[in-house]
């Protein structure tokens, strides 16, 4: 048992707050009361309640958060239980700003120094994580001359516009553009540099997106006229680079992740696709610590992955408790986590509420 720490007129907010102010959020390397975290704290007998907000409601450190915060409570005497009960903001990338940051609060870019590795794979399945754990989410696919997300998400057409906007398709409770739908699969597509300018503005400012969490966006492979345009037309909170396992892949991917440092788009960090006995296991991590940037896991090659592509019902909707989905649901937790961290660094003054100051 714990010995408690005697508290003479029973349990008090400010007592309760001042313990919370202990608990560090594992990730910000903040305590909670600082970060404005903790709201509507209820003091019933033995009863603590409390909400705990969120940065974004994927994160995956909630265990530990409520275990810290237990062991900050449980020792004052007249707590007897705590009940936490959680909510979420995700803060906004104030770098986006202007008609942009209306719509996306914050933007990942999904990215490979080669073609096949499973970016789209990787975009449609983390867009649908993120969604399914209550973010507002978009999918972009700026891949414009093969655009694959469609297929992948099973949609066939957009609804019809609104008042000369476009309105996004929206499955799995993702809202989805994507130049497929504005063009016949056969027909092909052949554009440089200011088309292509114009088509991924078109896609980006024509479209009724409401508010979002997140932006995802499925990038063609490579270093080429989409990314350069991408970067300038939208402030991109980061990209996420998807290798593939082998030593060899290594090398492309280290060229399309230099792309994005020298456009100035910060490394989210690294995911490796295709892992197991066919193609082995490594580059990734290797990678991202030769980098020094993050390393968000691997995803093991599955042919559920493959299938459920070809379906049009991604591996993390078909098969949520294959190896595949419960490790892209991992990674999209630790992304959501990471695209936190960066959003937090550029706005830390503004986001403490002003009551929390002094
Ligand atoms: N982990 C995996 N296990 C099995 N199949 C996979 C896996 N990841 C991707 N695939 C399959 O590999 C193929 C290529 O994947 P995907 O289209 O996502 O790659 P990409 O990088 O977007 O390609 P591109 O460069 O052409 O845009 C697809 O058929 C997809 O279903
Ligand atoms: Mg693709």
């Amino acid at each position: 048992m714990f010995k408690k720490n005697k508290v003479e007129d029973g349990v008090t907010e400010e007592v309760v707050m001042a313990a919370l102010s202990t608990v560090m959020d594992p990730e910000l390397h903040k305590d909670l009361v600082s970060l404005g975290m903790i709201r509507d704290v209820k003091i019933d007998g033995g009863d603590v309640t409390f909400t705990i907000v969120l940065t974004t409601p994927s994160c995956p450190l909630k265990g530990v958060m409520q275990k810290d915060a237990e062991k900050a409570l449980l020792p004052i005497s007249g707590v007897e239980r705590v009940h936490i009960k959680w909510d979420s903001n995700v803060p906004a990338d104030l770098r986006i700003g202007g008609q942009m940051g209306k719509h996306f609060r914050n933007t990942i870019a999904v990215s490979s120094g080669k073609g096949g590795v499973g970016k789209t794979t990787i975009s449609v399945n983390l867009a649908i994580a993120l969604a399914q754990d209550g973010s507002r989410v978009g999918l972009l696919d700026a891949d414009i001359l093969g655009p694959n997300v469609p297929l992948m998400m099973g949609i066939e057409k957009m609804p019809p516009p609104r008042n000369q906007k476009l309105i996004p398709a929206e499955r799995f409770g993702v809202k989805v553009i994507s130049m497929a739908f504005m063009v016949k699969p056969d027909q092909p597509l052949i554009w440089r540099g200011a088309m292509l300018h114009s088509a991924i503005n078109q896609l980006l400012s024509d479209v009724e997106w409401g508010e979002l969490d997140y932006l995802v966006i499925d990038l063609p492979p490579g270093t080429g006229d989409a990314q350069l345009t991408l970067a300038q037309v939208l402030p991109l909170t980061g990209s996420v680079v998807v290798t593939q396992p082998m030593k060899v892949a290594a090398a492309d991917t280290l060229r399309g992740l230099k792309m994005f440092e020298k456009l100035d788009v910060p490394i989210l960090g690294i995911v490796e696709n295709m892992s197991g006995e066919l193609f082995g296991t490594g580059a990734g991590k290797m990678l991202a610590e030769s980098q020094n940037v993050p390393y968000f896991g691997s995803v093991p090659l599955q042919t559920a992955v493959r299938v459920g592509g070809d379906a049009g019902e991604p591996v993390i909707v078909a098969h949520p408790d294959s190896e595949a989905a419960v490790a892209l649901r991992e990674v999209a937790g630790k992304i959501a986590a990471r695209v936190s961290v960066l959003t937090m660094q550029k706005q830390t003054p503004t986001f403490i509420p002003i009551e929390m100051v002094g």
